[in-house]
């Protein structure tokens, strides 16, 4: 191990310019938005932690792949080298490219899911839930108790609850419960990660059941890492044998390439079930695309095949959750109230704790997002009563890092924001919502100032 600092570990090629908004602009900016950030144009941000999906910078190796791109309807070379990529880390016997990872979902729930069905998740993300209940499921969260406490320090905080598990399996019935799913790392809960030892026992459990073990695989490299630095026996072996390791547990996974695919689109479907496999392809030629493209480009699969390697190279990863920590640990430090420790992909503050004096109802993640946008024009997210209506555990706001993305005085510089934003805290005002569309009402809801 490096004992000097952590370095990015690459040089910049290409750069891409972000403008600097006044705050006189940034408050008319926010109103014309309904003061919620994805409704603002994202060249009136300056530093964009809204998400860290899609808007990583690639490689020059997957620049070079893409132009080797095989644009060929059926039976495309690229498709080749994304399947072969794929399998040599998740090692599944079936890999169906989707658009995204929310494809992957609908496309798995449709063929798995049926009215009255109940799938057990350690956390649902907002779309997995969405196309769980569009199928006719019930999502159930069993995160651990530490995992929804945001102060509680803990390694594996993402584990998911086995003797609750085991319980809900008894209660409901295991003819009711076509899948579990296990989400590495845990994203709706503080991007924290599941330890090798709890996937063994779910799956252990989903044995003795005959229930399937599914993987929402979209931060598995994150997740690897976390086990190397975190879980005892696994020091000396690299992310990848982790990552495949944790995969021979289940029987399949989505996945969206869009986090640690290290791609701008694209994700997958994998499974060891041929018959299943085969229902998957039937829907997926209906709605995405043949089944050796799925709705991508051939230039798509080939950015996909090198990012996902080089998502698991242990000095990526080691500056990636280096950085992630070093925003998280320096406002923490300070006194701001978030998850802790500091997540993979992400720092979350805790909105409850940060403004306490705004009620639930209000909305207390998303004027604090706000706040942070009017402050200094960074856009971030709130994963909470808006996201999840009363179902939600905590209100945190998501300041989440693309990937190779911001160097360390951006970050710095966000240092500074939340720090200026917690001094003024108290005169951060609720807001009412005025518009919510049917569902994922996060995306498109309207507010105006208490
Ligand atoms: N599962 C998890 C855990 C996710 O974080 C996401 C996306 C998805 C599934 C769906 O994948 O976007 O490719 O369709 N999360 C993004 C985020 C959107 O900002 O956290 P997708």
């Amino acid at each position: 191990m490096p004992t000097h600092t952590i370095i990015e570990p690459f040089r910049i090629k290409s750069v891409e310019p972000i403008r600097w908004t006044t705050r006189e602009e940034r408050e008319s900016l926010l109103k014309q938005a309904h003061y919620n950030l994805f409704l603002l144009p994202a060249d009136d941000v300056l530093i964009d932690l809204l998400t860290d999906s899609g808007t990583g910078a690639m490689s020059t190796y997957q620049w070079g792949a893409i132009m080797e791109g095989d644009e060929s309807y059926a039976g495309s070379r690229s498709y080749d080298r994304f399947r072969d990529s794929i399998q040599n880390i998740f090692g599944y016997k079936h890999v169906i490219p989707t658009h995204q990872g929310r494809a992957a979902e609908r496309i798995l729930f449709s063929c798995m899911v049926k009215k009255g069905d109940v799938v057990p998740n350690n956390t649902h993300f907002d779309t997995t839930r969405a196309n769980l209940e569009h199928a006719g499921g019930e999502a159930v969260d069993l995160v651990i108790p530490e995992g929804k406490q945001p102060s509680t320090v803990h390694p594996f905080k993402g584990n998911m609850d086995v003797a609750a598990l085991e319980d809900l399996i008894k209660r409901v019935g295991k003819e009711r419960i076509p899948l579990i799913m296990l989400t590495v790392t845990n994203n709706s809960g503080g991007g924290q990660p599941v330890s090798m030892e709890n996937a063994r026992a779910v799956s252990a459990l989903c044995k003795k059941y005959g229930i399937p073990l599914y993987f929402d695989a979209c931060r598995f490299a994150e997740n690897a890492y976390f086990i190397k630095v975190r879980e005892k026996g696994y020091e000396n072996k690299t992310p990848k044998e982790i990552a495949q390791e944790m995969f021979a547990l289940g029987d399949g996974c989505t996945m969206s390439a869009k986090k640690d695919g290290m791609a701008n689109i694209g994700g997958f479907l994998c499974t060891n079930d041929d018959l299943l496999a085969q229902q998957e392809k039937d829907l997926l030629i209906l709605t995405e695309g043949y089944p050796t493209y799925g709705g991508l480009a051939g230039r798509d699969l080939e950015a996909i095949a090198v990012g996902l390697q080089e998502a698991v190279q242990t000095d990526y990863l080691r500056y990636r959750i280096a950085s992630t920590a070093y925003l998280g640990n320096h406002i923490h430090e300070q006194g701001v109230p978030i998850v802790m420790p500091p997540g993979g992909h992400a720092i979350y503050l805790d909105a409850r704790a940060f403004v306490p004096h705004i009620p639930l109802e209000q909305f207390p993640g998303v004027a604090l997002a706000a706040e942070l946008y009017l402050e200094g024009g960074i856009r971030t997210v709130e994963i909470g009563t808006l996201m999840f209506g009363a179902a939600a555990k905590m209100d945190l706001v998501r300041l989440a890092i693309p990937r190779r993305t911001y160097t360390q005085s951006h970050v710095d510089y966000v240092i500074e924001v939340i720090l200026e934003v917690w001094r003024k805290r108290q005169q951060i005002r609720g807001l009412k919502l005025t518009y919510e569309p049917p569902f994922l009402r996060h995306f498109t809801a309207r507010f105006e100032v208490v």
